[in-house]
C-alpha cells in the first residue's frame, strides 16, 4: 500500500517487520527494516529505486495496484546493491525498454549483478538533471562510496525532497514512515549504528560530500532515505549529526570489550570498568563479551567511545579466535581519534596482551603503555596493574 509523503510523490516501498539479518549474516536487524521506493506523479510519471530481491514480485504487482506500469516513463537507480535494485527484473519483464537513471558505475554493478539484458541506462552524474513537468525537475549528485562507488542522491526542485537512497537511513522499521512518528529512541540508535557500521569506513567522504551538500544551499523539507523513516520534521538534524558522526566522532564513554576461557579475563574486564567509574565518575562505562553481545551492538558502542579496553586470554600463542575475529572487523570500521588499552590471563606462553596491542594499532588506535597481564586467575597483586592503565586510558 502506497503512503503519502508530499504532494505528488508517494511511497511505494516494502516494510520489512521480519528481516532479522542484513549483508548475509553482517548486520543485525533488532527493530524490523525498510526498503524505500518512492513514485513521482507529475507530467512524467517517476519511480526512484525498487526493493530487495526476494518481494520482487509482490513489488510489481502492488505497483500495478497503484498505477498502470506503462505509465512510468523512466526509473531512477540511486544505488545498484540488490536491497534497491532487486525487483528491476520482475518490473522490466512488464516495462522493458524503460529507461533507467543511474551512474555509470551503477550499470556495471546492474550488468554484474543481473547480465547484460539490453535495458535502456542513461548515464548521469552530478549537477545532471531532468525535467519532469509541472516545473519540476531531478537533479542528480553522485555520492560516490557513500558507501558503494556507484551510490547516488537525487533531488526533487518544487517540493525540496532529496531522495538520499542509503546515507541517512536506518533498519528501522517505521509503520507511521516519518521520524517525527518513530520512537526518538530507537531512531537515533539505529541512525548511528548503522552510520558505525556501514558508513564510518568512508566517514571523510561523507564529511566533504556533507560539506558539498550544504555548500549547494538546497531547500530541503524532507529527506527520504532507502531504509528506515523519512525525515520531515527538521531534516538537516540528521544531516548535522553526519557531520559530527564523520568527524571522529567520540563521547565521554569507555568501553570495555573482551571474551574468556576460564571467566579470569572477565574479572580483569569488571574490574577495569569500576576503576574507570573510580577515576572519572563522569565517563560512561560499558562492558561486553564478544561472545554473548551483538557484534553491531557492540561496534556502535566503540564508535562513541573515547578510549577502548580490550582482552582476551591466551590460547594456542595468541588470543582467542572470537577476539581476533571482532578486531578484523574493527580494523575494517577504521575509526579514529580513539586510545585504546589491552589486557587478559594467561597460564603458559601470554602472547594475547602483545598481540591485541599491535593489532590495536594497525587498527589506528592510540594504544598506551600500561596494560594488565595476569599470570594465572587474577589475584589483587595482579589487579594492581589496573589503576595505572585506566589512568593512561583517561588522561
Ligand atoms: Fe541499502 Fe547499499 O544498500
Amino acid at each position: 500500500m502506497k503512503k503519502h509523503i508530499k504532494n505528488n510523490v508517494n511511497w511505494v516501498g516494502f516494510l520489512d517487520w521480519e528481516l532479522k539479518k542484513f549483508h548475509g549474516e553482517d548486520y543485525s536487524i533488532m527493530h524490523g527494516s525498510s526498503q524505500n521506493a518512492y513514485l513521482i506523479e507529475e507530467e512524467k510519471t517517476v519511480l526512484i529505486d525498487t526493493i530487495w530481491t526476494p518481494h520482487r514480485f509482490d513489488f510489481v504487482e502492488n505497483l500495478k495496484k497503484e498505477i498502470d506500469l506503462k505509465k512510468i516513463d523512466f526509473i531512477v537507480t540511486n544505488h545498484g546493491e540488490c536491497d534497491h535494485s532487486g525487483a528491476l527484473t520482475a518490473l522490466l519483464e512488464e516495462i522493458p525498454n524503460t529507461p533507467i537513471y543511474c551512474t555509470a558505475a551503477c550499470v556495471k554493478s546492474l550488468e554484474g549483478q543481473y547480465g547484460k539484458r539490453g535495458w535502456n541506462f542513461k548515464v548521469v552524474k552530478t549537477g545532471d538533471s531532468v525535467e519532469i513537468g509541472n516545473g519540476k525537475k531531478l537533479i542528480f549528485v553522485e555520492m560516490k562510496m557513500l558507501h558503494w562507488p556507484d551510490s547516488m542522491a537525487t533531488y526533487l526542485t518544487g517540493d525540496n525532497i532529496l531522495f538520499s537512497n542509503d546515507a541517512f537511513g536506518q533498519h528501522f522499521a517505521v509503520e507511521e514512515l516519518f521520524n517525527d512518528k518513530a520512537n526518538q529512541c530507537l531512531l537515533f540508535h539505529e541512525a548511528i549504528k548503522y552510520f558505525t557500521n556501514i558508513l564510518n569506513p568512508f566517514a571523510m567522504l561523507a564529511a566533504n560530500k556533507i560539506k558539498e551538500i550544504k555548500n549547494l544551499n538546497l531547500p530541503i523539507d524532507i529527506i527520504a532515505p532507502s531504509h528506515g523513516a523519512v525525515w520531515r520534521d527538521n531534516p538537516m538534524q540528521i544531516v548535522n549529526l553526519y557531520e559530527k558522526w564523520a568527524n571522529a566522532y567520540q563521547e565521554n564513554q569507555i568501553t570495555v570489550v573482551y571474551d574468556t576461557m576460564w571467566e579470569g579475563t572477565t574479572k580483569i574486564a569488571h574490574r577495569i570498568a569500576e576503576e574507570i567509574h573510580k577515576q572519572s565518575p563522569n565517563t560512561v562505562v560499558k562492558v561486553f563479551s564478544i561472545a554473548k553481545h551483538d557484534k553491531n551492538e557492540i561496534m556502535t558502542e566503540v564508535f562513541k567511545s573515547k578510549a577502548i579496553a580490550v582482552g582476551s586470554p591466551t590460547e594456542g600463542n595468541d588470543m582467542l579466535s572470537s577476539v581476533a575475529g571482532w578486531m578484523a572487523f574493527l580494523k575494517s570500521l577504521k575509526f579514529k581519534n580513539k586510545k585504546a588499552a589491552a589486557f587478559g590471563c594467561y597460564g603458559w606462553s601470554g602472547e594475547s596482551v602483545k598481540l591485541i596491542q599491535e593489532k590495536l594499532k594497525e587498527s589506528g588506535f592510540t594504544v598506551v603503555d600500561a596494560s594488565v597481564k595476569s599470570l594465572w586467575n587474577p589475584t589483587e597483586e595482579t589487579l594492581a596493574q589496573v589503576p595505572e592503565m585506566v589512568k593512561q586510558l583517561i588522561a
